[in-house]
């Protein structure tokens, strides 16, 4: 296949930071996407409703002139948040999900929730309003090793939030092992989960082997090869409970080539591009666009994308670097080239 024309992909899971560096990022996600599932991970996070307006204010006007993209916004759960905080933000039309991130887990997520039960009212409350619980799903103990931070998180949290709330819409983000993808494909139709591009590319040994190469590091950390060869057989199964979350989450280069580098892979530049390359690599073209483009807007129960987008098999060189506010990101195949380009049309 030379050509793919498909439904208007959105990305379910992206980071769009704040400040200078925003409207730099958004553009390469507004070009292609329709819509976006905004992560709400700043410093400070976005915990209320009117922070997250502010913020969805903030990404209308940092849009190029003319551009439709919606963002999707999301709330940053933690424990002193009031269940009444999701009628408000349900209420409002703008607030799309809430996201669960462990207490240390990640990326600015000190602010999180370190015991579960904590949330489990605010968590009642999304059940009965409908709002969909996105969730960081890794144990933060340090006796655990990091390669089984997802695995043990699925066995003790996840599978009691899935029991504890059968009506809870939850999306597993970025889901990188084969416990993760095994416990979501034989879940309740209420349990969906999303995939990154460098999940479904590389295994650990493009972070680990000949050097270590910060710009593959993310969490969750990348895994061996059995396990990306799991994700790739659910991405590509025709399953709707998987879809398309690149997690593109920019750092500026010297914090990520750095003594203690900062945990995210930037692959705005090229999301669809690269996924397609990882659909083409098993046959399986033919399943990205369910993938990318109708299973995200059903799971959410949103319409999905009325326009299409056509991507031609063609080198595309990436940069070494983008601009990043007054800084530089190195994407996803600096200096590389990615074998998909978006058509003339598109
Ligand atoms: C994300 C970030 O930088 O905000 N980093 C990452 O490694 N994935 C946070 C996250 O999604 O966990
Ligand atoms: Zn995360
Ligand atoms: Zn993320």
């Amino acid at each position: 296949m030379q050509q793919l024309t498909i439904t208007r992909p959105d990305d379910w899971h992206l980071h769009l930071r704040d400040g200078a560096g925003m409207p730099h990022v958004l553009a390469h996600t507004a070009e292609h996407f329709g819509r976006a599932i905004i992560m709400p991970n700043l410093t400070p996070p976005v915990t209320t409703l009117e922070a997250a307006l502010a913020y969805r204010q903030r990404i209308l006007s940092a849009l190029p002139e003319g551009n439709q993209f919606q963002p999707l916004m999301t709330l940053y759960l933690t424990e002193s948040m009031a269940p009444d905080e999701i009628d408000r933000a349900v209420d409002s039309g703008a607030i799309f999900a809430a996201k669960l991130y462990p207490a240390g887990a990640t990326t600015n997520s000190a602010a999180g929730v370190k015991d579960i039960k904590s949330i489990y009212p605010v968590l009642e409350r999304m059940q009965a309003k409908g709002l969909v619980l996105c969730v960081h799903g890794e144990v933060v103990d340090a006796d655990i090793d990091i390669f089984d931070r997802e695995p043990v998180f699925v066995e003790r949290t996840l599978s009691t939030l899935v029991r504890d709330f059968p009506g809870l819409r939850i999306v597993a983000e970025h889901i990188t092992t084969l416990e993760a993808a095994q416990f979501v494909e034989a879940g309740p139709a209420t349990l969906a989960a999303t995939i990154t591009p460098q999940h479904l590319l590389y295994n650990r040994n493009q972070l680990l082997v000949g050097g270590v190469k910060p710009h593959f590091y993310c969490l969750p950390i990348l895994k061996r090869e059995s396990h990306r060869q799991e994700l790739l057989r659910v991405a590509t199964s025709g399953s709707n409970k998987f879809f398309l979350g690149t997690d593109s989450a920019p750092h500026p280069q010297h914090l990520k080539e750095n003594a203690c580098g900062c945990a995210g892979c930037y692959s705005a530049h090229a999301a669809l591009e690269l996924y397609a390359e990882a659909f083409d690599a098993v046959g399986a073209l033919d399943k990205l666009e369910a993938f990318a483009s109708h299973n995200g807007p059903d799971f959410y129960q949103l319409p999905r994308n009325s326009d299409t987008v056509t991507l031609m098999r063609g080198e595309t060189a990436v940069p070494e670097t983008y601009p990043f506010g007054e800084h530089v990101v190195t994407p996803l195949r600096a200096g590389e080239t990615v074998a998909w380009r978006y058509g003339d049309a598109n």
